[in-house]
């Protein structure tokens, strides 16, 4: 037997940890984190998701702390989930300016003005039904939301909100956002779409957390079904041209092949959103004492940047960035 030609040897640059650092081709840094709150109107202390352990539904009075806590780790950015105590069939509280996310936005901008806050804009807990918009029959009324989303923007917008991230999926939702922004004088608010967001068995838990678990159906009429490729360039490319300035795919690691693509197809920043389910997976597996929690939670955080993701939105943001900040410090 003869040897193979061995001129090349790839070992050669794995052989010690400076080595190793010197030829990574991926970084992940603090700065690509985005931190998700829950905020429930109806209470006074925190409560823990059972479904999410270490992700707490928290009142009012407790986003101040919590935001300065997400900036004192470095983490440039949280996105915001309000539970109203009044849900009605239309999702009215969405758009009151004096509603749970507008007051929390408030707060958070107080507390740190610098803090990115990014509100998602959407209806599905704001509706006494569940779904993400208004209802014809059993159908959720695509044109007849889009109006509301055009006020509940507006509302989170006078209330300081840096970027609006509409997430129901509902058609030319990004035009009509962005062009009721501009007509009020805020062209300078970016859109973060959920461009291209799957009926998605991951959302599990998070509908126990924001408490927006639909009443009757799915939601397949309106988000994308998982065995789709091709129209997931074509949601991304339909945002961009009606002005979205950041594109998100969601849920993420089901999607890495989705998030590359979108990235090669569009010349704007790339969010992702590593959702409850996929948080819920780990944390079980790790209580069990059956994964290295913070090596499998680096490693996940590692293929998203290297699928092509800019940002991720992630439960885990304060530990990674914690891990982050003692690597950076032990080597
Ligand atoms: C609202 C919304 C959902 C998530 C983010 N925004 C739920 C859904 O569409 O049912 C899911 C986030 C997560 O699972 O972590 N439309
Ligand atoms: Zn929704």
């Amino acid at each position: 037997m003869s040897l193979p030609d061995l001129t090349i040897r790839p070992r050669r640059l794995r052989g010690s940890a400076n080595i190793r650092r010197m030829v990574s081709e991926t970084q992940l840094s603090v700065a690509d984190l985005i931190y998700p709150l829950f905020v429930d109107e109806a209470i006074t202390e925190a409560i823990e998701v059972s479904s999410m352990p270490g992700v707490f539904r928290i009142p009012l009075s407790d986003v101040a702390a919590q935001v300065n806590a997400v900036e004192a780790l470095g983490i440039p950015g949280v996105i915001l989930f309000g539970i109203p105590t009044e849900k009605d069939a239309i999702g009215s509280s969405g758009w009151d300016d004096n509603g749970i996310v507008q007051q929390a936005i408030r707060a958070a901008k107080a507390a740190s003005p610098d803090m990115c806050v990014i509100a998602d804009t959407c209806f599905c807990e704001y509706t006494d039904h569940g779904h993400c918009g208004v209802l014809h029959g059993e159908e959720v009324d695509n044109d007849a939301t889009l109006l509301n989303l055009q006020k509940e923007a507006l509302s989170y917008a006078r209330a300081g909100v840096d970027i609006v991230a509409p997430s129901g999926m509902m058609d030319g939702m990004i035009a009509a956002i962005r062009s009721s922004l501009d007509e009020a004088g805020f062209t300078q608010l970016p859109i973060m779409s959920y461009a291209v967001k799957y009926a998605s068995g991951y959302f599990g838990p998070f509908r126990d957390a924001a408490d927006s678990t639909p009443s009757f159906g799915d939601r397949a009429s309106y988000q994308m079904d998982p065995a789709n490729r091709r129209e997931a360039l074509k949601e991304a490319e339909l945002d961009v041209q009606e002005g979205a300035d950041m594109l998100m795919v969601k849920p993420a690691l089901a999607y890495m092949d989705i998030i590359r693509e979108v990235k090669d197809a569009t010349d704007v920043p790339m969010a992702v959103y590593n959702v409850s389910g996929e948080y819920a997976m780990v944390k079980a597996a790790a209580a069990n004492g059956w994964i290295d929690e913070k090596r499998v939670v680096m490693e996940t955080m590692l293929g998203f940047k290297r699928a092509g993701a800019d940002l991720i939105l992630t439960y885990h943001a304060m530990d990674v960035a914690r891990w982050l900040e003692a690597d950076a410090h032990h080597g």
